[in-house]
């Protein structure tokens, strides 16, 4: 099981300031040398956190596997085929939207997509398609060729209550019947959004998924885990200048 982490919301804190850090060039380094297995930046069109250089200086320092997550448009295609990421994840796209919300539209937004499938894949660049975790979908991926699947796990982190997380809870079955079906037909299948240190143990004990995306609550757990390091660091900066006098 791989576990690639989403350093997007390192970026939305550079922006909220319009600072130069923190940077999620640097996250992504000290993730890798915790051992996560790969990065995942979601380039959107609005620009609200990862901006196009984090992309290109990603693909220079990842170690391991860059997943980019873009919408299927003319613009991304070709910002991906110039950068080439080892892994493209298409997702739907709202400007409205929080965060991603739903997997993609496999029947309205077909055309596009395999548009950008056929683009991408002639470009040696293999794509995922970010889906609701259920029978058509699945099916529906693997008449638009494309080798890989991400299964929303939205649903099951938002409408069960952690006590139900458990085998037999419906989300939870939904996952794993698609991840089967993904498997049986030939697909890579990984998941992801809305994980968290709580809810992420059912869903990483599916054998049938073997990469999950996590971004959020890693990264909003390492703001606590390090704030206690960081006011010593304050500190310290403060008591050098009153020794200087
Ligand atoms: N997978 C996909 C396709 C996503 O769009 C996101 C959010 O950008 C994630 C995984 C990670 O979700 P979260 O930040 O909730 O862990």
């Amino acid at each position: 099981m791989k576990l690639h982490v989403n350093v997007d919301h390192v970026a939305t804190l550079r922006q909220a300031r319009g600072t130069s850090y923190p940077d999620p060039v640097w996250a992504a380094a000290l993730v890798e040398l915790a051992g996560a297995d790969g990065i995942t930046v979601h380039l959107r069109e609005d620009r609200r956190h990862i901006q196009d250089r984090d992309v290109r200086v990603l693909k220079q320092s990842v170690r391991g596997v860059l997943n980019l997550e873009m919408a299927a448009t003319d613009e991304m295609v070709r910002i991906a085929i110039e950068v080439k990421p080892h892994v493209v994840t298409l997702v739907p796209e709202k400007r409205a939207e929080r965060t991603t919300e739903g997997g993609l539209d496999l029947v309205g937004a077909k055309a596009g997509l395999e548009r950008a499938i056929r683009a991408l894949g002639e470009a040696g660049i293999p794509v995922s398609l970010f889906i609701d975790p259920n029978d058509p979908a699945v099916r529906a991926s693997k008449d638009l060729g494309a080798p890989r699947i991400e299964l929303h796990t939205g649903d099951y982190c938002e409408r069960v209550n952690p006590i139900d997380h458990q085998p037999g809870d419906a989300e939870l079955t939904r996952l794993g019947d698609a991840a089967r079906l993904g498997v049986k037909l030939g697909l890579h299948v990984a998941a992801g959004h809305g994980l968290d240190y709580g809810n992420v143990g059912p869903v990483a004990a599916i054998r049938e998924i073997t990469e999950l995306n996590i971004g959020h609550a890693i990264v909003a757990r390492a703001v606590l885990i390090g704030m206690e390091r960081a006011v010593g660091e304050m500190w310290q900066a403060m008591r050098r200048a009153r020794a200087a006098e």
